[in-house]
């Protein structure tokens, strides 16, 4: 393919994909299937490695990320961030109508619209092309998220339609409660702490320095107002249906997101069906937003110091109850981290009942200051789970009993320990505490991990209780007549369970590796791991910068995989599955040639005839080794366009031999 029928490729599939993406981000209404849409993109990041010249930084290649920000640059907002003056009654609101009714001539219209509870955004586009995007920062100037926010799937990175040549859209970037959800579920399963709430971790999420963690998160956002529109003299909610032209997602009038009306009983009716509703939201909103919808009525009423006068917003109570706080339990996880968890006398908040509330950790108690039996206040808005806020001191004996942090684990009474900068206090006693070695088993008979079939969390216990198991490998060495024994169990799920563990022997190395639950190696990072070191044995003795030179392991996880190694009872685990016949390598892709045998490569740059990915799985199948990094035991460079010139020294320096990508061909046929 030559230059110029790359260019109208790679056209062709940016028109495509960004049809694809907005059918399936914007109008939740994809009409092909996902791996059709990979293989598009595949198609064009291909190309677009050929051909760099073609890549723009509007490609839809841009979503899954790949930038890396070291630090946020400052941008002053061409038209200030306002926020809005709060009301909390609608006594309040119907005194803002009256207000907004005096202040300006002729007919009101209103638009009600949700008050997404996220983070604010203005994204400035420059002749239909996404230019930047920054943070509302202390509402004069804020930090260029540009990056970031490119990958979020619903904000368009080039327009079409009439659109204005340079204008800024704000909006309000959210995480999706399903994401939000998921995305817990992941860190649990990786043995890290929860995030609190959706909105402080889609802030945290936006300030990412890599862009493919933010990509792979799944944040969203939606617009709620035009700057610099110009000549466009349509009022606020025509001007919001008109984006849609250009591209953007914008709030559903069929869902009630957005609503226009020119009676306060229109407004309140609005308020009113969210008060009730909020809670089937897959997003959060923290009350509603109403303006006025004419600009030049806008203009009229101008701003205060603060807030502008046309626009008000309304912000829901946050549902709090009182209850008696009955008692405090520490739950154990795998990983030892204890979380304190409120009994409370049950309750009922925002249509369920609560009975427990979620303490965090050791400071939330002491900043509480709680006693037992205390009558605290506790609040579900903005967390998912329910939360002690406070105490009603007037309700608390005078020989009310402090909660005190316990100093042992209550489960195995080994001393709790608190790393330094961690908020987390953790039982160290992992071969002998009973939520940890059962929470270690469930996790490794996972359906991530070894996906044991006839094995579930009782059976653990039941099996645990009877003294059968105290670490995975003692699964490998369970009989028949040992399980059948055990109370309860009839012969037919004693024999599902001893051949689903036989079966789960040929679960490849990756799988079982995950499911050894190394604190922080989650299912990516065991994927990559045992991509790039291949076997158990690798693994276990590889130094700290072989661990940290394989892509996306941090100080952080090459420190938790070598203490797990130092250990002498996971090694001895390790050891015993090994003896069961568990698979402790990858397995081998068929080998084409012996040709490279013994020689390691570093693939570097963009590639004319291959890709990146495929120049190392072709020095793989050739018997090749491939390193991250440089050092004088490398037999070659592979250099293609781009390259860095500093790694290009190195290996200079180190008499590393270079090969184009022409000499590695022909290496390879010799
Ligand atoms: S309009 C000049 N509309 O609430 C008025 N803001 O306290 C500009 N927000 O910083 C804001 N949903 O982050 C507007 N539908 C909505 C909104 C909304 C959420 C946030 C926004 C702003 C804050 C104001």
């Amino acid at each position: 393919m030559n230059n110029n029928e790359a260019a109208v490729r790679v056209k062709e599939l940016t028109n495509t994909l960004n049809k694809h993406n907005h059918l399936y981000y914007v109008e939740s209404n994809p009409d092909i299937s996902d791996y059709d849409f990979d293989m598009l993109l595949i198609e064009l990041q291909k190309l677009e490695q050929q051909f760099p010249d073609l890549a723009s930084d509007y490609s839809p290649t841009k979503r899954v990320g790949g930038d890396v920000t070291k630090k946020f640059e400052s941008v002053v907002h061409k038209y200030p961030m306002f926020s809005l003056g709060n009301t909390y009654s609608k006594e309040e609101i119907e005194e803002w109508v009256s207000r907004v009714k005096k202040l300006v001539e002729g007919e009101l219209e209103y638009v009600c619209e949700l008050k997404y509870d996220g983070v604010a955004i203005g994204i400035q586009y420059i002749d239909g092309k996404f230019f930047q995007a920054v943070t509302r920062g202390d509402g004069s100037q804020g930090e260029n998220v540009t990056s970031n926010v490119k990958t979020i799937r619903t904000i368009p990175l080039a327009l079409h339609g009439d659109y204005p040549s340079d204008f800024e859209i704000r909006g309000e970037i959210f995480f999706p409660l399903e994401n939000f959800i998921k995305l817990n579920a992941q860190r649990l399963e990786d043995g890290e702490p929860q995030f609190a709430n959706p909105r402080n971790t889609a802030s945290g999420t936006l300030k990412m320095q890599d862009s493919r963690v933010v990509s792979d998160r799944g944040l969203d956002c939606f617009l709620y107002g035009v700057y610099g529109t110009g000549e466009l003299r349509l009022g606020h909610f025509e001007t919001v249906s008109k984006v849609a032209d250009w591209g953007f997602k914008i709030p559903s009038q069929r869902n009630r997101y957005i609503e226009k009306t020119n009676t306060l009983d229109g407004v309140m009716n609005f308020i009113n069906h969210w008060d009730a509703n909020r809670d089937t939201l897959p997003f959060e909103i923290d009350g509603i937003v109403i303006k006025v919808n004419q600009y030049h009525q806008q203009e009229e009423l101008g701003f205060t110091a603060k807030y502008p006068r046309w626009a008000i917003s309304y912000k829901f109570k946050t549902e709090r109850v009182e209850s008696k706080l009955e008692s405090v339990v520490y739950q154990v996880g795998r990983t030892g981290a204890i979380t304190p968890v409120a009994n409370l006398t049950p309750i009922q908040l925002g249509g369920t009942t609560v009975r427990r509330a979620s303490l965090h950790n050791a400071d939330q108690i002491e900043k509480l200051d709680l006693h037992i039996n205390d009558v605290v206040y506790v609040e579900k808005g903005g967390e998912i789970i329910p939360k002690i806020v406070g105490v009603n001191l007037e309700g608390r004996s005078n020989d009310a009993k402090v909660v005190c942090f316990i100093n042992n684990c209550l489960e195995c009474s080994a001393k709790l320990i608190r790393r330094e900068g961690e908020v987390h206090h953790y039982c160290p006693n992992e071969i002998g505490c009973p939520p940890q070695i059962k929470g270690k088993v469930e996790h490794f008979i996972g359906r991530k991990s070894m996906n044991i079939d006839g094995l579930g969390a009782e059976t653990v216990d039941v099996l645990f209780k009877n003294g059968l198991i105290n670490n995975v490998a003692d699964l490998y060495e369970l009989t028949f007549e040992q399980v059948v024994e055990m109370e309860r169990t009839a012969d037919k799920s004693a024999n599902k369970l001893i051949d689903g563990i036989k079966a789960s022997k040929e679960m490849p190395f990756h799988k079982l590796l995950f499911g050894l639950g190394i604190r922080f190696v989650g299912e990516t990072v065991a994927k990559k791991l045992s991509k790039a070191l291949k076997s158990m044995a690798a693994i276990s003795t590889a130094k700290f910068d072989e661990l940290v030179a394989v892509d996306e392991i941090g100080d952080k996880i090459a420190m938790s995989i070598q203490e797990y190694f130092l250990d002498e009872e996971n090694r001895s685990i390790v050891d015993r599955l090994t003896t069961f016949g568990l698979n402790m390598e990858v397995e081998e892709q068929e080998r084409a040639s012996n040709a490279l045998e013994g020689k390691s490569f570093l693939v570097s740059g963009v590639f004319s005839a291959f890709s990146r990915p495929e120049l190392k799985d072709i020095i793989e199948i050739n018997g090749g080794k491939n390193v991250s990094s440089i050092s004088s035991k490398t037999d070659y460079v592979l250099a293609g366009d781009k390259m860095g010139p500093a790694k290009l020294k190195k290996a200079t320096d180190l008499g590393v031999t270079i090969l184009s990508e022409d000499r590695f061909i022909a290496l390879l046929n010799n």
